[in-house]
């Protein structure tokens, strides 16, 4: 094949997220080689859309490898695990040093780094890449988040860039940093995504026991909500979702969906992350934690038996108010969500040496993803104002919105646990507020506890130095 014919990227696993990601690429004018382990998947696409641009179908990887133009750029497409690490040693026997791997399913940011260190030995670019948006996103535009070398990016951003989705004309896609950044990044996403769902649930719940409205009212309130500071897709598709009837009994959708929340994991490993760096991210860990907790249907069922009268009412006297209380409420724990998530990147970039642009992060993720929002706008100002921000909470534009927000907060959370309605996310947002404006906090009792069963020392808040108290002596202070 003479080169100027050869594929400019390939992709290999045509499942859909593969198959629109192929298919976004050919739309925008690049020449796609195609290849999936079961040829017929490769056939069907070319047979269905093989009008849409220029595809290049490969029965056997060794073809289409020899479909690429160099260097060569493979983006793999399959179940993260075992099924990746098959393919990329696979595909480590027929490429060339220079060429390009690129994994844009939603692997581990450890197995990203192993990965890249295994190909470097063979002078081969791994690039762990985070794509955001759903099959959706993948034909139409997602936000596109590439870790690996500087090199591999002069080759993939512009084909990246191009096929990203586009927000004020810049591109949802940038270089995020070396080795397991890409992935790291898109982990956090997800963390944030499970913490942004968790507590629209919430919302929508205290709104139907303390409104006793039909899903389908609630609709028009999530709809009001994002026509203003809260606007972003997850709240667009609540009123979607909150709005359909089963076609089946003509119920709420929500009344027929089985209340038990899955995961396919990234929520739990961002935690897991969160914990090894020492990072509080509260909210995504609560999310996360209530989606395992209502799973657990033998203990809810026994526990609904041993404690009945679950599902309790909350008192409203001013409908208005109780709305704007729960929408306050809401953006407020939001922007906790967010702000814990942000450090969390902030300290893997720390840990991991990766340099990540926090700002140029939330660029990215103004369009294309799942955790779209409005205030991601807000958030890369408060960056680009100060990249050393301690936390996203005190800056300007969200200290204010918090800080009108904590009265309505704190009814919501009060009345919530009055009435028995768990709100896990709001309540433990709000103590983290709390927590990190506190004077004082009763850790200090935490260390002389320490110190009295373990002599483990503490510090003092007049002196310099690492003390101990004699316990179970004469109680006297020695320096440790
Ligand atoms: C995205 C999503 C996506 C994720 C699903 C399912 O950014 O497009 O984050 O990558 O796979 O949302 O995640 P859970 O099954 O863990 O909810």
């Amino acid at each position: 094949m003479a080169e100027q014919a050869k594929a400019q990227i390939g992709v290999t696993g045509l499942a859909v997220m593969g198959r629109n990601l192929a298919r976004n690429l050919a739309r925008n004018g690049f020449r796609v080689a195609v290849h999936n382990r079961n040829w017929e998947r490769t056939r069907s696409l070319i047979a269905e859309h093989g009008d849409e641009g220029t595809f290049v179908a490969a029965e056997s990887m060794a073809d289409f490898v020899a479909a690429l133009e160099r260097p060569r750029a493979v983006i793999v497409m399959v179940k993260a695990g075992a099924p990746t690490d098959a393919v990329i040693d696979e595909l480590a026997t027929l490429l060339e040093p220079g060429d390009i791997v690129v994994d844009c399913g939603n692997a581990h940011f450890a197995d990203t780094q192993r990965r890249e260190a295994a190909l470097r030995e063979h002078g081969l670019h791994f690039v762990g890449t985070g794509v955001s948006g759903g099959e959706e996103g993948a034909l139409h535009g997602p936000s596109i988040m590439p870790g690996g070398s500087a090199e591999s990016y002069q080759k993939l951003g512009p084909i990246f860039e191009k096929i990203a989705a586009q927000v004020d004309g810049v591109p949802c896609c940038r270089h995020i940093g070396p080795g397991g950044a890409g992935h790291f990044v898109k982990m956090v996403h997800n963390g944030i995504e499970y913490a942004d769902m968790q507590l629209i649930a919430e919302a929508y719940d205290l709104l139907r026991a303390g409104l006793g409205a039909e899903p389908a009212e609630l609709a028009e309130i999530f709809r009001e909500w994002n026509r203003g500071e809260l606007e972003s897709f997850l709240i667009e598709i609540t009123g979607d979702v909150l709005a359909h009837a089963d076609a089946a009994t003509g119920r709420p959708f929500v009344d027929v969906v089985r209340d038990q929340a899955e995961q396919k994991g990234t929520g739990r490993w961002t935690v897991q992350s969160a914990l090894d760096l020492g990072i509080p991210i509260t909210g995504i860990a609560e999310a996360t934690f209530a989606r395992s907790l209502s799973g657990h249907a033998d203990q809810r069922e026994a526990a609904r038996r041993a404690f009945p009268g679950g599902g309790a009412q909350l008192k409203v006297e001013d409908r208005d108010a109780f709305v704007e209380d729960v929408r306050r409420a809401l953006l407020a724990s939001k922007i906790v969500a967010y702000a814990q998530g942000f450090d969390h990147i902030s300290a893997g970039s720390r840990e991991y040496d990766w340099n990540i642009d926090l700002g140029g992060t939330a660029t990215i993720w103004r369009g294309g993803c799942i955790i779209r929002a409005r205030f991601l706008d807000r958030i890369r100002e408060a960056y680009d104002e100060q990249p050393d921000l301690p936390t996203l909470l005190v800056a300007p534009y969200f200290a204010e919105a918090v800080s009108a927000g904590v009265p309505g907060w704190r009814r919501i959370v009060a009345e919530a646990a009055r009435a028995g309605v768990p709100v896990p996310a709001f309540a433990s947002s709000l103590a983290y507020f709390d927590a990190l404006r506190a004077e004082r906090l009763p850790a200090a009792l935490i260390q002389g506890l320490r110190d009295n069963f373990g002599a483990h020392t503490y510090h003092r808040v007049d002196r310099a130095g690492t003390f101990h108290t004699l316990w179970a002596g004469d109680r006297s202070e020695v320096e440790a």
